[in-house]
């Protein structure tokens, strides 16, 4: 792995991965690791911000994992960690945290977002400091909400990473890295950290639509297509996927649900198909029922081969144990040298 740029990127263990995250992000990732010196990791002390049933996180970490290998994430050819098997990381994030303002953090949208609903706050005002500083016993926004920008930024310069994926909603964790960085480098009058920048795939994001007409492809929206969707369910969602009554007249223009339809096909379809349906439409000779029909097919030669993997290797813990601990193993060398390099430019140091 000489000289190449090094990309980190980390997952959250919650819930299944649908068409959205396979083609927003972990195709990509795919083709990444051919390029780069790649790293992802399960953020599993992430999840713990928001207090997961603690029967459940190992398994939601597991099913991750299952998932992301059975896309086609190669453990030989990236380091596939989880978070917390490297402890590195938590004391990284107690050393950065003295460099890290409580004030910067209440100001993050998404600590703002998080502790307004566990607050039940909906207005945009100062209550959420009112409440979080004048109610003692108030326990619901939880220190580890608020420093969830420290652990991501640690979790970033542990590796020293140039390149790091997300989406939109990560830009200002990835802003906040780059300004932790910097001021640790002032503070220690350093060039220790490099600032990392986002990877976006060239620019052109794919936007996976959902099935109910409008937006995009999310979890809380419920309009996902999953991977490990069973071939039965995946055809009954795609059959009810939202239309319109059809074109009234040739060269009519297409609406929303339609596109979206479209824009799946283009993802899953040949170009071919996707024609033969624009152009039905455009002489109205279009049935709905048929499109979403070869729809349904076409996602399921993407998906169906994916599930079965993912069956398998869920089942197989011998398997997932060893790509986890060589993970481990490779995360934890580099993270044991910045750490080292880090108590020592602080000043920390052994009898
Ligand atoms: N916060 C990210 C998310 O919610 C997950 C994450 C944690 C991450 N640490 C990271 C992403 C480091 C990139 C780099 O999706």
């Amino acid at each position: 792995m000489e000289n190449k740029n090094i990309v980190l990127s980390g997952i959250r263990a919650t819930g299944n991965l649908h068409l959205g995250n396979y083609y927003g992000a972990l195709n990509k990732f795919v083709k990444m690791q051919n390029d780069y010196d790649c790293r992802f990791f399960i953020a599993d002390l992430h999840a713990l911000t928001t207090h997961p049933d603690p029967k459940m996180l190992h398994e939601n970490v597991k099913q991750i994992l299952a998932e992301y290998l059975a896309a086609g994430l190669d453990p030989d050819k990236n380091i596939i960690y989880v978070q917390s098997d490297v402890p590195e990381i938590s004391e990284l994030y107690l050393l950065m945290n003295m460099h890290v303002g409580i004030g910067e953090l209440m100001r993050t949208a998404s600590f703002k977002d998080k502790a307004r609903k566990a607050l039940g706050i909906h207005s945009d005002g100062d209550e959420i400091e009112k409440e979080i500083i004048g109610n003692q016993t108030n326990q619901r926004v939880n220190a580890g909400l608020l420093t969830y920008p420290t652990l991501m930024a640690v979790d970033i310069l542990i590796h020293n990473a140039d390149l790091v994926p997300v989406g939109k909603d990560q830009e200002q964790h990835l802003e906040l890295t780059r300004r932790f960085a910097r001021r640790f480098n002032s503070f220690y009058k350093t060039e220790y950290f490099k600032e990392p920048t986002n990877f976006n795939f060239g620019g052109n994001a794919v936007k996976v639509p959902g099935l109910d007409g409008s937006g995009k492809m999310g979890k809380s929206e419920g309009n996902c297509i999953y991977l490990i969707d069973e071939e039965k369910v995946l055809r009954k969602k795609v059959m009810r996927a939202m239309t319109d009554e059809g074109p009234k007249e040739p060269n009519s223009p297409v609406s929303e649900p339609i596109a979206n339809l479209f824009t799946l096909m283009e993802l899953v379809s040949t170009p071919d198909t996707l024609q033969h349906f624009k152009d039905a439409y455009a002489d109205c000779s279009i049935r709905y029922g048929d499109l979403k029909k070869q729809l349904a097919e076409d996602i399921l030669k993407v998906t169906l081969p994916i599930r079965e993997r993912i069956l398998e290797i869920q089942g197989d813990d011998e398997y997932l144990g060893r790509v986890v601990r060589q993970g481990a193993e490779r995360a934890c060398e580099t993270a044991a040298k910045t750490l080292r390099e880090v108590r020592e430019i602080m000043g920390i140091k052994k009898f």
